[in-house]
C-alpha cells in the first residue's frame, strides 16, 4: 500500500469501482472483496452488506440471532468467520442461496444442538469450525449433503454421541480431518468407527473425552497406534480412560496397555487377512486357557494349536496329561513353564465348507519371583516407541515412560504447526511439550490462516 492511501480513500475507490449501491457498512472495513466488521459491537447483521464479498468477517461481535436467507444477497461469500459471538441455534434456510461457501467459522459461539437444516445446502463447505460452543448434541443428518467436507472441528463441546455413521466413503470423500477432542463422548459404538474411511480415522481426534476402558476400545486404538496416527502420537498424554466408568479412575491407556491385557486385536496379517490377536501373562505353574474364538462359527470346526516348545497339538497327539484341548478348541496347559512362552497359533477349519481361519495368542511365563515385574511389564506396549524405554524396563523397574522424556533435540515449538517438532512426544522435555499442547489449537487452525489470511489482517 502506497504512503497517504489510507483504507478509507482505497474504500471510496473501491466503492467507485463496483457501482454506487454497493456500500460498506460505516462501522467495517471493506477492502477488494473483503469486509471486515469484527469487533464493531454488532448485535445483529448490518443492513447492506456489498454483495461482492468473498470474505465477511463478523467475528467478536454480539450477534445472537440470524434471519433466514441473511447471506443470500452475496453470490460470492465464500469465507464467513462469526467466531465469537452469541448465537445459540440458527434458524432454518440461514445460509439459504449461500451455497459458494467454503468455509464457515461459527466457534466459541453459544449453540447448543447442531440441527439436521443447519447446514442444508452448503455442498461447497470444505471447512466447518464449530469449537468451543456448547453443543451437546449433533443431530445424524447435519453433515450428509456436505460432499466436499475437508474438516470439521467440533473440540471443546459436551458432545456424547457423534453420528459416525452419517460418515462413509461415498458421501465425504475428501474429509480427512474431524476433530472431537476435549468432548464428553464416552460409550462409543466403535463398530461405526472401525466403519469410516480409512482417511477420516486417519484424522480422527478423540483425546481428552470420558472413554470408558474396554476391549472394544483398545483394539481400534491398539491399530491405529500400529499404523502411527499423528492424533496419537501428538497427544500420547492426553488419551485417557476410565475404568469401570469410575471417572476417577482415569488411565493413560496409550502408555499403560495393563487393563487390556486380555483384549483381543484384530490383527492384520496379509490384507486383507486379518488374525485374531491377544496376550497373555501367566506365572510359573499357574494353569491357563486359551481359546480359539476365531471367525468361524460352525459347531463343527476341528482345531490345531501350533505351540513353541512342543509343536503341532490336535486332539489325537495329545499324550501328556498336563496339557488338554477342548472340542471348542481351547487349550488348557496345567502347569506353565517359563520355556512355554511364545506365541501360540490355532488354526480352526471348517472342513464341510472348506473355511479356516487362524488365531494368535502370545504367552508370556513369568518366574514367580519376578512378580514384581508385572507392572511395569505391562506398561511395555506404551513404551515400545522407543527403545530407550525397553532399555529402562530392562533394569528398572517398573517401568515408566517419564524416563523416556529425555530431549533428543531441543524442539522449537512454535505457534506454526510443523510436524517434525510433534513426530514424538517422548522426544520433548515436559516444558516443551507443555507449550505445543498450548498450541494444539493454534496448529490445527494454522491451515485456515495460512490459506485465507492473505491481505489482509482484521483490526480489533
Ligand atoms: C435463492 O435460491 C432459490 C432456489 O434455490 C431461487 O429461486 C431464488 O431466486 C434465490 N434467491 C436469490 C435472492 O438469489
Ligand atoms: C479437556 O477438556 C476440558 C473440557 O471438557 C477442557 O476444559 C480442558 O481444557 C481440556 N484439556 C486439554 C488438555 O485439552
Ligand atoms: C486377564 O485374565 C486373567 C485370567 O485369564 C485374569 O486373572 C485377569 O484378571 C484378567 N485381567 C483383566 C484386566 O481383566
Ligand atoms: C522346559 O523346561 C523343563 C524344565 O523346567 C524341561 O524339563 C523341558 O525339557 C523344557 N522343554 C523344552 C522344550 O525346552
Ligand atoms: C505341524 O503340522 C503341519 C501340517 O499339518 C506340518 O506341515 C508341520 O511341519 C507340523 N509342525 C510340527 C512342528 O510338527
Ligand atoms: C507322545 O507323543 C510324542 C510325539 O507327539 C512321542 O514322541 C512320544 O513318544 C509320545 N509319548 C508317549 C508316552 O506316548
Ligand atoms: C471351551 O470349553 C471349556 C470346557 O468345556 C470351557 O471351560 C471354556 O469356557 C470353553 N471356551 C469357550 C471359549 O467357549
Ligand atoms: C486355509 O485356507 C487357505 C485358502 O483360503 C489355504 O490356502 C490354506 O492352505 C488353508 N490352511 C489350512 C491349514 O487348511
Ligand atoms: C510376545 O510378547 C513378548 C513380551 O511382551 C514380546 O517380546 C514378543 O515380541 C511378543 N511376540 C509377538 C509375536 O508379538
Amino acid at each position: 500500500m502506497t504512503s497517504g492511501l489510507y483504507p478509507g480513500h482505497l474504500l471510496v475507490l473501491l466503492c467507485l469501482l463496483h457501482g454506487s449501491e454497493e456500500t460498506c457498512p460505516s462501522m467495517c472495513l471493506c477492502v477488494s472483496d473483503t469486509v471486515s466488521c469484527s469487533s464493531s459491537g454488532l448485535t445483529k447483521l448490518p443492513q447492506s452488506l456489498p454483495s461482492f464479498s468473498v470474505t465477511l468477517d463478523l467475528s467478536h461481535n454480539y450477534i445472537s440471532w440470524l434471519g433466514p436467507g441473511s447471506f443470500k444477497k452475496m453470490p460470492r461469500l465464500e469465507n464467513l468467520r462469526m467466531s465469537n459471538n452469541q448465537l445459540v441455534s440458527l434458524d432454518h434456510g440461514v445460509f439459504s442461496n449461500a451455497s459458494s461457501l467454503r468455509h464457515l467459522d461459527l466457534s466459541s459461539n453459544k449453540l447448543q444442538v447442531v440441527e439436521q437444516h443447519y447446514f442444508e445446502g452448503l455442498w461447497r463447505l470444505e471447512e466447518l469450525l464449530l469449537f468451543n460452543n456448547k453443543i451437546a448434541h449433533v443431530e445424524a443428518g447435519t453433515l450428509s449433503g456436505l460432499s466436499s467436507l475437508k474438516k470439521v472441528y467440533f473440540s471443546l463441546n459436551q458432545i456424547t454421541h457423534f453420528p459416525f455413521f452419517s460418515i462413509q466413503d461415498h458421501s465425504h470423500p475428501f474429509l480427512s480431518m474431524l476433530d472431537l477432542s476435549s468432548n464428553r463422548l464416552s460409550r462409543m459404538r466403535w463398530e461405526d468407527v472401525k466403519a469410516l474411511p480409512r482417511l477420516v480415522q486417519q484424522g480422527l481426534y478423540l483425546h481428552n473425552n470420558s472413554l470408558i476402558c474396554d476391549c472394544s476400545m483398545y483394539s481400534v486404538f491398539w491399530h491405529w497406534d500400529l499404523r502411527g496416527y499423528d492424533s496419537l502420537k501428538d497427544f500420547t498424554e492426553e488419551h485417557t480412560c476410565s475404568i469401570y466408568g469410575n471417572t476417577r479412575e482415569s488411565i493413560l491407556f496409550l502408555q499403560n496397555s495393563r487393563f487390556f491385557r486380555n483384549c483381543t486385536v484384530e490383527k492384520p496379517v496379509s490384507l486383507p487377512v486379518i488374525v485374531l490377536f491377544s496376550n497373555v501373562l501367566v506365572t510359573e505353574g499357574e494353569k491357563v486357557r486359551l481359546d480359539c474364538q476365531t471367525s468361524l462359527s460352525s459347531a463343527d470346526l476341528s482345531f490345531t494349536w501350533v505351540s513353541p516348545s512342543k509343536g503341532n497339538i490336535t486332539q489325537m497327539s495329545i499324550n501328556d496329561t498336563l496339557i488338554s484341548l477342548f472340542p471348542n478348541g481351547t487349550l488348557e496347559i496345567q502347569a506353565t513353564k517359563v520355556n512355554d512362552s511364545g506365541l501360540y497359533v490355532c488354526t480352526a477349519v471348517d472342513i464341510k465348507q472348506s473355511l479356516n481361519a487362524t488365531r494368535e495368542v502370545n504367552v508370556t511365563v513369568l518366574l514367580p519371583s519376578a512378580d514384581s515385574f508385572n507392572t511395569g511389564y505391562t506398561t511395555l506396549l506404551g513404551c515400545v516407541v522407543t527403545s530407550i524405554c525397553i532399555f529402562i524396563y530392562l533394569f528398572l523397574t517398573p517401568c515408566r515412560c517419564s524416563y523416556c522424556k529425555q530431549p533428543k533435540s531441543p524442539a522449537t515449538p512454535s505457534a506454526t504447526y510443523d510436524p517434525s517438532t510433534l513426530t514424538s512426544v517422548f522426544s520433548l522435555s515436559t516444558r516443551d511439550r507443555h507449550k505445543i499442547q498450548t498450541n494444539k489449537r493454534v496448529a490445527f487452525m494454522e491451515p485456515t490462516l495460512s490459506e485465507e489470511g492473505t491481505e489482509w489482517t482484521p483490526e480489533s
